[in-house]
C-alpha cells in the first residue's frame, strides 16, 4: 500500500500499442510493463510480442509460456498496476 507506483487504467493501456509513435505497454499478473525496449530480444519475434499491446497478455502469455519467468526478465519494464477504470485517481 502505498507504493509510488503509476495506476493503469484498461483505457489508458489501450493506447499504448507501440504504433503511432507511442511506447507498447502489456499488463501481466496485474503490473503493467513497459515491453518496447524487451521487443528486439523477444526470442518469439517483434510481431509476436506485439499481440500482448495495449492489452492485458495474462491470457496469451501463460497458453505460450507458462514457463517463462517475465516478472523477473521484466523486473525493470514494470511501470505501474493495472486498476480498475474507476481507480485511476490515487
Ligand atoms: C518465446 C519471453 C510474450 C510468443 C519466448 C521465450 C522467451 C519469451 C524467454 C523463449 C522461451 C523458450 O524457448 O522456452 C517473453 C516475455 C514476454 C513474452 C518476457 C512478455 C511480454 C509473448 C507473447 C507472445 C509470445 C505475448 C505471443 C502472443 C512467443 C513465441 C515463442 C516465444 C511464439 C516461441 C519462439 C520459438 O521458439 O520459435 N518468449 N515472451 N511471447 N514467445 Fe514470448
Amino acid at each position: 500500500p502505498g507504493a509510488p507506483y503509476l495506476r493503469v487504467t484498461p483505457s489508458m493501456l489501450k493506447r499504448q500499442t507501440g504504433r503511432k509513435g507511442k511506447d507498447a505497454w502489456t499488463a501481466m499478473g496485474g503490473r503493467v510493463y513497459n515491453i518496447t525496449p524487451y521487443l528486439p530480444f523477444h526470442p518469439g519475434g517483434e510481431p509476436e510480442l506485439l499481440r500482448a499491446a495495449g492489452r492485458d497478455g495474462t491470457k496469451l502469455f501463460g497458453e505460450i509460456h507458462p514457463w517463462v519467468n517475465y516478472e523477473n526478465m521484466l523486473a525493470s519494464c514494470m511501470i505501474g498496476l493495472l486498476v480498475e477504470e474507476h481507480e485511476a485517481k490515487s
